[in-house]
């Protein structure tokens, strides 16, 4: 058994080396540690030796070996006899092989735990910053959407003037706080209508019928520039479609855009042509009422609170409607452009969609129609109007006196009403049902055809003013059409008379 040990380093009295006493239950200790040599710049192991304290302290010390360290150190201890720890060389891994020592099997699991947990939290991280962007352009669009009506192009009025439900003149719509709100209490109980560009539900408010047009979320352009066209000032007309609110839904990824207008059963004016047949004085009604909607939008009021000049770019007969009492509706403006008078520009919504080519006028179909003359944008539309206007005159019964007419209960007779022709859409015998713009081109523009227009027609009114107007808002030439205005005031005189 020892009693005296080898000491270096680590000596009693502050010796160099030399040796120490040994306690009883106590060893003598060789131990290495890696250490930073100055000069070489270099890890190198240090030895020191001693006795080590008796007791537990002492033989868990001894086993210091066996647990890795920060900094490598190795130990080994004796007590067989004395000095015999001088010759002990206890030798740690060098620090390059430090991580590796520490990656055992226990704490394998551990760092893949860790390498987890980190990866979980970048991603969630990422997460919360998209839908926090998200979140944040959301509410930019609809500020943008506000602030917006509040600086109105035209007439620079406050928000109130034109947002208040008056007929008087001011633009359409309830206050926009009221809009807000109206969005929320909506309930949707059906649809009513599928455009190319958004859904139409028949909704509740508040126990009153309303239509709600949920746009498509990628034709944002459509939303934003049927909204602005509505809160127009002056825009409120018995002939354009009743606007009521509009607004932006939507959490995170997903949005509705929301237009909510006066509800008016009878549908479409397409819808209505189909299922009923017309007493001239109602279609001349129709077509009266159209043409104000029309002369209203394409007329410019002047002054302070004037109203811009509007061209819609898609009348047809599915964006016109028809109210209970037999009048037309101008609807679906997500086309419509505005005239900027002051300096002579046409304001060009930012938008990809085009109108329908059935309807679209020689000048579209080849490309020539001027984009910056507004007349241009006007005469197009008459060009449509004309052909809404044979749609209306084919479902109109002709009045012939030498004729009596059948009625349900009454079959046998011969009739006085001469037939009516089927409903059919312009170009229905040449062009296929979903023409293409080549195929509208070839009918419209190469062989200059036009809808067909029965020589009977012409013999008895209102057909025969319906026959003359619809050839002259038709014409080829842009310039030769009618406008709007005298359109209007020919189907006034008819209805007077
Ligand atoms: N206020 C409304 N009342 C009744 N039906 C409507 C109303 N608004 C639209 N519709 C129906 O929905 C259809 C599509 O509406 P529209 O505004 O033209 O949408 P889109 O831009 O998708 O063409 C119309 O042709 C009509 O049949
Ligand atoms: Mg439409």
């Amino acid at each position: 058994m020892a009693a005296t040990c080898y000491c270096q380093n680590h000596c009693p009295d502050g010796q160099l080396n030399g040796t120490c006493n040994l306690q009883p239950f106590s060893q003598c200790y060789a131990a290495a540690e890696e250490v930073l040599n100055p000069d070489t710049g270099q890890l190198e192991p240090e030895w020191s030796y001693g006795c080590m304290p008796p007791g537990e302290q002492g033989f868990m010390q001894c086993k210091g070996h066996l647990v890795p360290h920060l900094i490598p150190k190795s130990i080994a201890c004796c007590h067989s006899s004395d000095l015999c720890n001088k010759e002990l060389r206890p030798m740690f891994r060098p620090t390059s092989s430090t991580w590796s020592q520490l990656i055992t099997a226990e704490n394998v699991h551990l760092l893949a735990f860790l390498i987890c947990a980190s990866l979980c939290f970048a991603v969630i991280l990422v997460l919360l910053i998209v839908c926090h962007r998200r979140l944040k352009q959301q509410e930019k669009n609809c500020e943008h959407y506000y602030s917006s009506r509040k600086h109105s192009w035209f007439g620079g009025s406050d928000s109130l003037d034109y947002t208040t439900e008056d007929s008087s003149g001011s633009g359409s719509g309830l206050p926009l706080l009221v809009q807000r709100t109206i969005a929320k209490q909506l309930v949707m109980i059906h649809t009513i209508g599928k455009g190319r560009y958004g859904e139409v539900w028949l909704a509740k408010w508040r126990g009153e019928k309303v239509a709600v047009k949920i746009f498509f979320t990628l034709d944002e352009q459509s939303w934003f520039r049927e909204t602005e066209i509505y809160q127009t000032i002056l825009m409120r007309h018995e002939n354009i479609l009743g606007f009521i609110a509009a607004d932006i839904k939507g959490t995170g990824s997903w949005t509705q855009m929301l237009l909510v207008t006066d509800y008016l059963e009878y549908g479409s004016l397409y819808d209505y042509l189909n299922s009923i047949v017309l007493e001239p004085r109602a279609a001349l009604q129709l077509a009266y009422s159209a043409a104000s909607g029309i002369c209203h939008l394409h007329t410019e009021i002047h002054g302070t609170k004037g109203k811009p000049a509007i061209a819609h770019r898609d009348i047809k007969s599915k964006n016109i409607l028809v109210k209970r009492n037999g009048d037309c509706v101008i609807a679906d403006f997500g086309l419509a452009v505005r005239y900027l008078s002051d300096i002579n520009q046409v304001d060009i919504a930012p938008n990809t969609r085009v109108g329908t080519r059935r309807y679209m006028a020689p000048e579209v179909l080849d490309e020539t129609l001027n984009k910056r003359s507004f007349e241009a944008f006007k005469q197009a539309d008459m060009y449509s109007f004309g052909l809404v206007l044979w749609e209306i005159a084919r479902r109109t019964y002709i009045l012939d006196k030498r004729e009596v007419c059948r009625s349900s209960d009454d079959s046998d007779k011969a009739p006085l009403c001469s037939s009516v022709e089927t409903y059919q859409l312009p170009y229905y015998d040449c062009v296929p049902k979903d023409p293409s713009f080549e195929d509208m081109h070839a009918v419209v523009v190469a062989k200059r055809i036009r809808p067909d227009i029965p020589q009977n027609w012409y013999k008895l009114e209102p057909h025969s003013t319906f026959a003359q107007t619809m050839s002259e808002c038709w014409a080829m030439n842009p310039t030769a059409r009618l406008p709007a205005l005298r359109v209007k005031k020919t189907f006034s005189k008819l209805l007077d008379w």
